[in-house]
């Protein structure tokens, strides 16, 4: 097998871009991976030339953070300093593992104070595309620039992929001095989108064009790794197919209506056949937003390259995940309605509403989970939303009963999304994060098999953070 090693080089500058990767491994892989993640502050360029550099938050000082790679089964230990001047934690968004490995302050830890150290260890059971964030103060600590991705590599190589590629997209609210803007947690912003930039980043760069070859077959790993936008990427002249969501591989599918959908935390790994010729070049539009389409990146054929003959071959099924099988026979039903936030155009905020029926609300709450609204960084405490006995099959029936949409994560596992609006789904895939759009409502199954405290929360931060958390209690 050829073995990839261009990058791929976004925008005008070429540092710290590379989003392609070897495919072979050397097999003295150490049993451990180790890795070192200090949280800091840093200037880097994501505009080119458009804007000057941009004072951010960053891991390793770099946006996004260093790509962390460990192969399924192998244990790591990433030992991560605090060199803010703020408590942070961080959370591995989509990894099960064990609660104390989790990065929620307040609940799984202590937040890791200015100056100090946290190591975590855990042993990914789960082949597939993470990332990682702070689970404090996370409006600011993620909008400034703190996100990465964790990939988990399967313990083979993926047959039939040429080329392995990562996107990981930001959004930047930034002035015109190339600063972000302050005021994170804006109420109006909070009750509504949630704080939606003015500039995408792909890999931390404003992109341009995507260098590919004519006949590659290149597995394209997405991130949404934004506090608020949701996008929705249609290829020019490609078929994409789906083969994982949120790391948990799915039956090989072309997206609902050719277009690919992610909120906010969300994942997607796609497989592109290139079957374009050398010297053209084909538009990544996305288009979520109705009337806000823009040109996402450009696919551009390197004229330069011998083309390959283009596969007929459909593209396989990435071998499954040790995940436990939901009995729904026997699975405890749980139902959890999504309240407040703006009524659609000018109505009423959230706040007033939950107000005069009689909901527990702290200050700053727009939004509710069944008139409960968890806050901040998830303190002060709340009760649990409703405690499972370890090992039970949970349903998590979701209702949205506001005018917006919200990707609903949960800790710690990955569940089944096994009816929407009533009625079963073609796949029954597997996420951690469901992307639930106004006034309907989604089914979630899972096995409970990880005792502990779990966050289940709105991944629009603003909504998180203004109270569409809460916790969910395994026992
Ligand atoms: Cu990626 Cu509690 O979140
Ligand atoms: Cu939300």
């Amino acid at each position: 097998m050829r073995v990839s090693r261009r990058a791929l080089i976004l925008g005008a500058g070429a540092a710290g871009l590379a989003g392609a990767r070897p495919l072979r491994r050397s097999s003295a892989e150490p049993a451990t991976k180790e890795y070192r993640l200090a949280a800091k502050s840093a200037t880097v360029n994501l505009t080119g030339d458009r804007y000057p550099d941009t004072a951010v938050w960053a891991y390793e000082g770099i946006v996004p953070g260093p790509e962390l790679r460990v192969r399924q089964g192998q244990p790591v230990r990433i030992a991560v300093t605090n060199k803010l001047d703020e408590g942070t934690t961080v959370h591995w968004h989509g990894i099960r593992l064990p609660n104390a490995m989790d990065g929620v302050p307040g609940l799984t830890q202590k937040p890791i104070r200015p100056g100090e150290s946290f190591v975590y260890e855990f042993t990914p059971p789960d082949a597939g595309t993470f990332w990682y964030h702070p689970h404090a103060d996370t409006l600011q600590q993620l909008g400034r620039g703190l996100a990465g991705a964790l990939i988990v590599e399967e313990p083979e190589p993926v047959p039939g992929i040429d080329c392995d590629l990562l996107w990981v997209i930001e959004d930047w609210r930034l002035d015109d001095d190339g600063r972000i803007v302050g005021g994170f947690g804006n109420r109006m912003e909070a009750g509504m989108s949630g704080r939606i930039g003015n500039t995408v980043t792909i890999n931390g760069r404003v992109p341009n064009t995507a260098p590919v070859g004519t006949g590659e077959r290149v597995r394209l790993r997405l991130v949404n790794a934004t506090l608020a936008r949701i996008v929705g990427l249609r290829f020019d002249g490609h078929n994409p197919v789906v083969v994982a969501y949120d790391g948990q591989p799915c039956e090989p599918h072309s997206p609902e209506g050719g277009r690919v959908v992610l909120g906010p935390a969300m994942r997607a790994d796609l497989i592109i056949d290139m079957t374009g010729k050398p010297g053209q070049s084909y538009r990544v539009i996305d288009d979520f937003y109705q009337d806000l389409a823009y040109k996402f990146v450009d696919l551009a054929y390197d004229p330069g390259k011998s083309a390959r003959e283009l596969r007929s071959d459909p593209p396989a099924r990435l071998p499954d995940n040790p995940l436990p099988e939901p009995d729904l026979a026997t699975a405890e039903r749980h139902e959890i309605a999504l309240q407040g936030g703006m009524m659609g155009g000018m109505g009423m905020m959230g706040g007033g509403m939950m107000g005069g029926m009689g909901m527990m609300s702290h200050d700053g709450a727009t939004w509710a989970m069944n008139g409960m609204s968890m806050t901040g960084d998830g303190q002060p405490k709340m009760p649990p939303l409703f405690t499972i006995q370890h090992g039970k099959t949970c349903v998590l029936a979701l209702r949205n009963d506001t005018a917006w949409w919200h990707p609903m994560h949960l800790h710690g596992h990955s569940f089944r999304v096994v009816s929407r609006n009533g009625k079963p789904t073609p796949r029954r895939e597997w996420r951690d994060t469901v992307l639930v759009p106004p006034r309907e409502s989604a089914d979630l199954a899972f096995v409970a098999d990880h005792p502990g405290d779990w966050m289940f929360h709105c991944h629009v931060t603003d909504h998180q953070e203004a109270g569409m958390m809460g916790v969910i209690r395994i026992t």
